[in-house]
Formats: C-alpha cells, sequence, structure tokens
C-alpha cells in the first residue's frame, strides 16, 4: 500500500458559523485558548490545584456550598448517566418529571438501570404544575424524583422552587438535569434542595461539549458511598466499601469519581485535562461577567428572538409563561420547506438554527441564543438572515420590522 499522504485530508480549517441553535454554541475564545495550555500529569499538583479550583468556582455556578461539586468526563449525557446509576439501585422507584425529549431520556436510562419508572408528564410546549408531582410522589413513593430543568427539546423551563422540600419530607432524593440552562438561568441547588444538579458546557456556559459538571449534596454522597466497591486493583487501606450493592457500571461510578476528586485522589479514570481547563475557564467567564449580568443577558437574548420572531409573522412554540431563557421555538409556516430555510441560513450567512425532534421534527425551529452567543448583534443577525431566507423561500412577511422589534424588546427585558 502506498504511504498516507499526510496532506490528505488538510488542516481542521471548519468555516466560520454562527450557532444559533439549541447548543453547542460557539465557544468563548478564551475558553478555547485554555484548552490549548500545556498537559499536566493528573497528580501533578498544579494539576490537583486546578481540579481543587474547579469544584470551588462551580459551586455558585450551581448555587451551592456541596464539597462534592466537580466534573464527570463525557458529554451531559455521561454525567445525567452518572447520577442515575449511582443514585438508584435495580428495582427502585423514580419518578421521572416529563415534558419533552429529554425527560423520556431519563426514563430511557433507568430503564437500563432496572428502577421501576412513574412518570409525571406535561404535553410537549408546557410544564408539569407543582401540585401534580406532590400527588404523584404520594401516590408513588418514589426514592428518587428526577427532572429536567430546561428541555431544550420542547424549549420549556420547569419551575422547581419547593421541589426539593417536597422530596425530602417524602424520604425522597431529587436529581435534576440543567444541562441547558447551567450559566444562563438561576440554578439554585442549595434553595431548591435539589440532591444532584448535573449540566454541560455547551450551552449557556459557552465551552465545547466534553466536559459535564456536577454537584451533589452530603446526603446523596452518604447514599452513594454506601454502595462504595473500589476496583480490585486500586483498593486501599483506608478506603472501605459500603455495604450497599456495586454500582453497575465503573465509569461512572460516582463514589470512586468521589474518591478521586477527594484529598484521598484514588485513581479512577485519567482526568481530562484540556477539558478540565475548558470547564474551569467556562466557570470563570460567567463568575467575572456575574452570574445575575449573565441571567439578564440570556433574559434579553431572549426576549430580543421571541419579539423578532414575532416581528416576521411567525408563531411561537410553547407556554409563554415557561419559556427558557436562551431557546425560542417557532413553527415552520405552513407551505415553507424548513430545511431549505436552514441550508440557506447557512450556506449564505454562515448561521445555524436548529431542527427539532420526535413529534416536532419538520414542525419547528429553535433559535438559540446563549452562552457568548447570547449578544444582541447576533441576535440581530439571525433575525435578518431569517427575514431574507424566508421571504426568498416564499413567506410572505412584513419587511425589515424584525430587527428593531428585537431591538426595542432587549432594551426593555
Ligand atoms: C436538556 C438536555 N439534557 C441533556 C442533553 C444531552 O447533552 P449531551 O449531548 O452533551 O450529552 C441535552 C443536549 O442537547 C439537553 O439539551
Amino acid at each position: 500500500m502506498p504511504p498516507l499522504d499526510p496532506t490528505l485530508f488538510g488542516d481542521i480549517d471548519p468555516p466560520q458559523r454562527l450557532l444559533m441553535g439549541p447548543g453547542p454554541v460557539n465557544a468563548h475564545p478564551r475558553v478555547l485558548r485554555a484548552m490549548a495550555a500545556d498537559l499536566l500529569g493528573q497528580f501533578d499538583p498544579e494539576m490537583t490545584g486546578f481540579m481543587n479550583q474547579v469544584m470551588a468556582l462551580y459551586r455558585p455556578v450551581f448555587g451551592t456550598q456541596n464539597q462534592w461539586t466537580m466534573l464527570i468526563d463525557g458529554t451531559a449525557r455521561a454525567a445525567i448517566e452518572a447520577s442515575l446509576v449511582s443514585l438508584v439501585e435495580p428495582g427502585e422507584t423514580v419518578l421521572v418529571v416529563n415534558f419533552g425529549r429529554f425527560g423520556l431520556l431519563l426514563t430511557e436510562i433507568l430503564a437500563r438501570i432496572g428502577a421501576k419508572i412513574e412518570t409525571v408528564s406535561a404535553p410537549w410546549g408546557e410544564v408539569v404544575p407543582l401540585d401534580a408531582i406532590a400527588e404523584a410522589i404520594e401516590s408513588f413513593g418514589p426514592k428518587v424524583v428526577a427532572s429536567v430543568h430546561g428541555d431544550t427539546s420542547t424549549t420549556m423551563a420547569q419551575p422547581l422552587e419547593g421541589l426539593g422540600a417536597l422530596c425530602r419530607a417524602a424520604g425522597a432524593y431529587l436529581y435534576v438535569d440543567a444541562c441547558a440552562t447551567l450559566g444562563g438561568m438561576e440554578i439554585a441547588a442549595d434553595r431548591w434542595g435539589v440532591d444532584i444538579v448535573t449540566g454541560g458546557l455547551q450551552k449557556c456556559l459557552g465551552g465545547p461539549s466534553g466536559s459535564a459538571p456536577i454537584t451533589i449534596s452530603d446526603r446523596a454522597a452518604e447514599r452513594i458511598f454506601a454502595r462504595r466497591h473500589v476496583e480490585q486493583g486500586i483498593r486501599r487501606a483506608d478506603i472501605v466499601d459500603g455495604a450497599g450493592p456495586r454500582i453497575p457500571s465503573n465509569y461512572f461510578d460516582l463514589a470512586m469519581i468521589m474518591d478521586y476528586w477527594s484529598e484521598k485522589r484514588l485513581n479512577h479514570h485519567t482526568e481530562a485535562t484540556s477539558m478540565l481547563y475548558a470547564a474551569r475557564e467556562c466557570a470563570r467567564v460567567a463568575l467575572g461577567e456575574g452570574l445575575e449580568a449573565r441571567f439578564a443577558r440570556h433574559r434579553k437574548a431572549g426576549a430580543a428572538m421571541t419579539a423578532g420572531a414575532r416581528a416576521l409573522g411567525l408563531v411561537v412554540y410553547g407556554d409563554d409563561a415557561h419559556r427558557m431563557t436562551n431557546v425560542t421555538g417557532v413553527y415552520i409556516p405552513a407551505g415553507i420547506d424548513g430545511e431549505a430555510v436552514r441550508t440557506m441560513m447557512r450556506e449564505n450567512f454562515e448561521i445555524e438554527i436548529g431542527t427539532a425532534f420526535g413529534a416536532l421534527q419538520g414542525k419547528i425551529w429553535r433559535l438559540g441564543a446563549m452562552g457568548y452567543n447570547a449578544m444582541k448583534h447576533k441576535v440581530l443577525l439571525t433575525l435578518g438572515a431569517l427575514e431574507t431566507c424566508l421571504k426568498a423561500q416564499g413567506f410572505s412577511l412584513p419587511l425589515g420590522e424584525a430587527v428593531p422589534a428585537a431591538l426595542a424588546a432587549w432594551e426593555v427585558a
């Protein structure tokens, strides 16, 4: 065989796309720069120092004092899976608050764990009322309640205030997937009384996917440590197994991962150094901006996108009262080829907007403005481009109104 021509595929030199969908979004340049920093050995004091800094940086991002605040190596789904496989024992009842694709993902993961799954659901485009969750807790007596915060599939944000107290009163643990809202909408793990919250970098935190922040309450950590079974080749006299059943995943075993992030530094996986640098910088960018200011920026971007879409004559999807601030669903108008509009947006304007999943596929687009992209000019550019593409595809719309409407909404939101 002839030797492979090293120039065959060329350098990685992607187009400068503006990612205005439900995530991933463009990463903050500071985050990309941090990822280019030199690598360290995993037990180098500089490296373990960075790990400790990450723990400190993510506590305010999650609104918590939890000691166990760290990273799972993998995309957001890795942290979801780690949480559920470590918290839930086969056969235990879990109540899933289900209002979209990612609620269904929780049921899918729980089914693989062998949990007894109950659901309390809302139609897509709505959220589940707290009293319906309270009733379901009372009738099913779950050991764990699991909910998504912002479900990007429907663009709805489930209110969580008060849910932790309900769970505690019923002796249940509460898990929340905040992948799509962490760093963009308030996450108050302690005030809401959530036992485990997980996130991802590629949405409001403005990083690449591949590292998932997690925070774990002391009582959840205690439950998980009761299932600790350290793998044979790394056993140590100072780390004692628990009496509970072994967690049926090695990679996602939160007991071993917590031991790795503790001062014991029990070796587990090799921490993904460049992703840790990225996660660290995402949190520094967010805290440097100030969380309140950051939430306000996302609110303004969401309000501007929504007002601009309406001014284009588009119908906005879902319940106005519970909309995520960072992603807006809009119906694809009758007679318009949704994929042709997306292609034209990409080819002429280098802008990506989102499609949809399941029952909403082909019915709505999802317009995101999150993290580094929740900026006034990026929202205005997206709306201006969308206006041109919609018109070119034959949609009859009032010209020149969307951008001023968005600008006005940005100012007042
Ligand atoms: C709410 C929510 N949860 C979980 C995920 C899964 O994240 P990942 O693709 O990073 O595993 C996503 C991704 O879009 C999401 O929006």
